[in-house]
């Protein structure tokens, strides 16, 4: 049994806030019945009807991994017109991206129809690890890479230890390379642990989300997830 707004967020039809809204609105019915209360539950082989379309329980769910090129934004439409993430995929399916890569930032991010991975994988509580490769302006000092490491205040609250490493310094340029392995998603993170401790993050990019990395995929190509790659992201969310 799962709430009936849960149920129809979860199968990509609308974000739940909207779903409560239509629910609210009598636009929802639950085996020919419309229903108005919030909360109410519902089981698997329940028939949900929003708006007159029936919800399919059975539908094939659908997983990319898209390496984001820049300039593009991670959500799933654009009240400025900017090309989004679901633009670049070739599918008929509602997907959207699990969790979000600011506008500049490239590299690896998961699409999907499928809402309990994707609300799984984006709570706070779920540690996936994510790797990423920053150029900063000026040399990263040790002590300067420690404060990463233990954590940093952002927006008032500190962030978790992290993996991170000086990769390069460049002189000539004055410029370093660092790799960050994170495992919180807070919004402009890995940007800001950089300002706090007086950097500018140049690029910024995300080389592995959980098992999976870019290997064969340029900025602006996808794949599909293989059947694995699925269960070892389903395996995590579990623990
Ligand atoms: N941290 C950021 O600051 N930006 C991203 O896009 C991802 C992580």
């Amino acid at each position: 049994m799962e709430r009936l707004q849960k149920v129809i967020a979860n199968l990509g039809y609308t974000s739940r806030r909207k779903a409560e809204e239509l629910i609210i609105n009598g636009k929802v019915k639950v085996n020919g019945e419309v229903i108005t209360e919030l909360g109410t539950k519902v089981k698997l082989n329940d028939t949900i009807e929003v708006e007159n379309t029936i919800l399919d329980n059975n539908k094939n769910y659908e997983y990319y991994l898209l390496n984001k090129p820049r300039e593009v934004i991670s959500s799933v439409s654009d009240e400025h017109g900017r090309k989004t993430v679901v633009d670049l995929i070739d599918t008929n399916e509602r997907i959207y991206p699990i969790g979000r890569l600011d506008y500049d930032t490239t590299g690896a991010i998961i699409l999907t129809n499928d809402g309990t991975l994707a609300n799984k994988l984006m709570h706070p509580s779920s540690k996936v690890e994510k790797k990423y490769i920053a150029k900063v302006s000026g040399l990263v000092t040790g002590y300067e890479i420690k404060r990463l490491r233990d954590g940093i205040i952002i927006d008032g609250k500190k962030t978790a230890n992290a993996k991170v490493n000086l990769k390069k310094y460049d002189k000539k340029t004055d410029k370093s390379i660092v790799e960050l392995i994170i495992h919180e998603g807070r919004n402009h993170q890995v940007r800001k642990m950089f300002e706090v401790i007086g950097h500018d993050v140049l690029k910024l990019k995300r080389e592995k989300y959980a098992n999976l990395d870019l290997t064969n995929l340029k900025p602006g190509e996808y794949r599909k997830l293989t059947n694995k790659e699925i269960a070892i992201l389903y395996s995590l969310i579990k623990k």
